[in-house]
């Protein structure tokens, strides 16, 4: 009788541990339609560990011909955040980020998909950053060149790398709703 007990009790810890796991860890897709742009942040830093798994997802990105020439720089100084984004009409984000990833692209390897390549890296890096309990949001950085240069200067970019998205990332001190963009309109099946 104890024995069937002991049997019963772990089957029960077993199942319960399952039921737990699946209610903390949301599907793939539960992720991705849940994402959406986070503006401010409480100030709080994120941890080198979370950072180095929002990094490894971006790097699990498909790019073409399997050529990877994203390369990322990561800011999580304080001062250092404050200095190269704080300033300017989208600075809002990064005053309150706990770090500040910066995509960019390697772009003198006569790789003209370089930017389809490196976007596919930053969305990978959004939705990990909110599968983490994070927030982001993706600022616009190439072509708009004005915006780039200075950011290129301030953290020692070399010329042949271009900052393709500047994503400020923290703590969400904010929880809007995500936008409902489906619009069956804009699929054509089978034929224009
Ligand atoms: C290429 C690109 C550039 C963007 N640039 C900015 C930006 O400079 N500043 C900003 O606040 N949001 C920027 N965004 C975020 C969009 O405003 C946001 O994704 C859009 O409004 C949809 O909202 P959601 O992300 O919450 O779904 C950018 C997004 C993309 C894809």
């Amino acid at each position: 009788m104890k024995k069937i007990n002991i049997v019963l009790a772990i089957m029960a810890t077993v199942i319960i541990a399952g039921c737990k796991q699946q209610a903390s860890e949301p599907s793939a897709l539960d992720v991705i339609m849940t994402r959406t742009s986070i503006r401010s942040f409480t100030g709080d830093p994120v941890s080198r560990e979370n950072l180095e798994t929002i990094l490894k997802a971006g790097m699990a990105a498909p790019t073409a011909m399997n050529n990877q020439p994203w390369r990322f720089v990561v800011v999580t100084d304080k001062e250092k955040i404050s200095s190269t984004f704080g300033s300017g009409p989208r600075s809002g984000a990064f005053t309150t980020a706990g770090a500040v990833i910066v995509v960019c692209g390697q772009t003198d390897q006569r790789n003209m998909f370089w930017y389809e390549d490196c976007s596919a890296a930053a969305e990978n890096i959004l939705l990990a950053t909110h599968a983490l309990g994070l927030g982001a949001v993706w600022t616009a950085g190439y072509p708009a060149m004005e915006r780039i240069e200075p950011i290129q200067t301030a953290l020692n970019i070399p010329e042949n790398v271009t900052p393709l998205c500047i994503i400020p990332i923290g703590v969400p001190a904010e929880n809007p709703e995500p936008k409902d963009k489906w619009k069956p309109e804009n699929i054509h099946w089978e034929k224009w």
